[in-house]
């Protein structure tokens, strides 16, 4: 069941997507060499909590932090730990907080120091795909027309849409209905309505789309070994353009 958040929902959604935006940017300006991705969860999660919030993640189906963090390869679900950052490589950082009995989610994925100009370009096309699919996030169309923008955005500039993570329906609960698929077919899928908030989030290799799941239980790989890129924001249908709720403002998210 698809839920339509009444303005009072939505107001709780605004302040949960505010502190979560926050919590990827500040995520973000941590990311540079020598940092090790626990040092960043462990900072991530003293920023939700003093902000009043719960970090969505820890303990979600067993998950054990705050952040998932994701280098190179790792497409999503990495988990923090004593990985030492180095130049060059890319960051995802994925985060979701907790308040007033509702959760905001986003991603984005960060350089470390100098990268590589490919590396950059699947950064930049994995985040302009969220704006394309963004596009279609209104009344009159339906779910399939974001998922259809998302992929022929991303397949023209010769990368590849993860399948098997989508984004989801977003509220009370992380998962919610609808399933939103980065893939899919122009006027297909339920139709949107004012009132639904969903988390769209690309998942993008920079090789095949083949993925490989590590022993840990959670991070997801490519399996080609080429990078990946994450991009995620929780948003609002309304009666017009649809509203982010986890706006990254000004910031290079
Ligand atoms: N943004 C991810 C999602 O939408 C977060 C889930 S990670 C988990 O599924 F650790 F919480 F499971
Ligand atoms: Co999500």
């Amino acid at each position: 069941m698809i839920t339509l958040k009444s303005p009072h929902e939505i107001e709780a959604m605004r302040r949960a997507g505010k502190i979560t935006a926050a919590a990827r940017a500040f995520a973000g300006e941590m990311v540079r060499p020598g940092v090790t991705t626990q040092e960043i969860d462990k900072a991530v999660y003293e920023f939700i909590t003093k902000h009043g919030a719960t970090p969505s993640f820890l303990h979600y189906n067993g998950y054990p932090a705050s952040v998932c963090i994701s280098v190179n390869d790792e497409i999503i679900h990495g988990i923090p730990g004593k990985r030492v950052l180095q130049e060059g490589d890319i960051v995802s950082v994925d985060v979701g907080a907790y308040i007033g009995g509702y959760h905001g989610d986003c991603a984005g994925t960060f350089p470390c120091g100098k990268i590589s100009e490919e590396a950059q370009r699947l950064i930049d096309v994995t985040r302009q795909s969220f704006f394309e699919g963004l596009r279609y996030a209104r009344e009159g169309y339906r779910v399939g027309d974001i998922s259809h923008a998302i992929q022929a955005y991303v397949e023209s500039n010769g990368f590849s849409i993860v399948r098997e993570y989508v984004g989801h329906g977003i509220g009370t609960k992380m998962h919610e209905a609808p399933e939103v698929p980065n893939y899919g077919h122009p006027g297909r899928g339920p139709r949107l309505l004012r009132g639904m908030t969903l988390a769209v989030e690309p998942m993008v290799n920079a090789g095949t789309a083949a993925i490989c799941q590590m022993p840990d239980g959670w991070t997801v790989k490519t399996a080609d070994g080429k990078y990946a890129a994450h991009y995620e924001n929780s948003i609002l249908i309304t009666s017009g353009d649809p509203e982010l709720l986890t706006d990254p403002g000004d910031i290079q998210v």
